[in-house]
């Protein structure tokens, strides 16, 4: 039930909603309006407890933490290039437990598409609408990915679609530099295996990422660089995020352009 305008619980929905939280982590509702229990006295919260009791009720109590960045980087690297296939490298994933947004996501995010296909386009995280059906791409912003791929003659069965982050960060945040580094290696083999022809960043995020560049999008978009799979060495080309093109709807032609190279370029064999 939603509670009516001009009431504090609505007015805290409301504070929520703008500030992006949108999703619940728990399984029911707390009223954190009804817990209205006079707070312990000090001096009787101070309970005598065993060092090992304390140790066992904290590791019942918490999930387990996960590893150092660093050391997520590393286990990241290790289990990725375990990945025969992409069925594999996506078991793979699911098991990983070194990026603390799974437990905020819903689900996994791993791919849409044909993994044939000779283009893959890679965004930077799934959405609210990626997170709740687990595929990439298919809110606002996919729905005109769709209509620009369908300008040149291109639909889900002739591309490839992933993200640097397969996990919806809380309230769409952008990811943390330390959350792509942790997610990068499984990306890097997803491409390796999936070994498209051509690879499109989406935004300026996905093109820092992949092709190790600093520059923003409107320097580098419509460029060509050189991506080395692991197998081969393949034309990688950065262009406008979809979510920037709602927002700034003029930029639209220079990403129309990119796309035009971009058929070109298939076109060529
Ligand atoms: N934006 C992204 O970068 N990826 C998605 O899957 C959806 C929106």
């Amino acid at each position: 039930m939603i509670p009516s305008r001009n009431t504090p619980a609505r007015d805290l929905l409301d504070f929520y909603a703008e500030t992006g939280v949108d999703a619940l982590l728990g399984e029911s509702p707390v009223d954190r309006f009804a817990s209205t229990e006079p707070a312990e006295p000090a001096a009787r919260s101070v309970q005598p407890v065993t060092p090992a009791a304390d140790l066992n009720s904290v590791a019942r109590a918490a999930p387990a933490a996960p590893p150092a960045p660093d050391e997520a980087v590393m286990q990241a690297r290790s289990v990725a290039k375990n990945a025969k296939t992409l069925d594999e490298l996506r078991a793979i994933l699911d098991r990983f437990e070194g990026c603390a947004l799974k437990s905020t996501a819903s689900q996994l995010v791993f791919a849409d598409g044909n993994p044939e296909a000779r283009l893959m386009l890679v965004g930077e995280a799934p959405g609210r609408e990626e997170d709740i059906e687990g595929l990439p791409f298919v809110g606002r912003s996919g729905k005109l990915l769709d209509r620009m791929l369908a300008a040149i003659g291109l639909d889900r069965t002739s591309v490839y679609i992933a993200n640097i982050v397969p996990w919806r960060p809380p309230g769409n945040r952008t990811p943390t530099p330390q959350e792509s580094q942790i997610c990068l290696p499984f990306i890097l083999r997803q491409i390796e295996l999936a070994d498209p022809d051509i690879l499109v960043c989406l935004g300026g995020p996905s093109a820092q990422t992949l092709l190790g560049i600093r520059e923003g999008i409107t320097k580098t978009r419509g460029r060509w660089f050189a991506f080395e799979t692991g197998k081969r060495e393949i034309r990688a080309m950065p262009t406008f995020h979809p979510a920037f093109l709602l927002r700034s709807p003029l930029q639209k032609r220079f990403a129309w352009r990119d796309f035009l190279a971009i058929k070109e370029a298939l076109d060529q064999r």
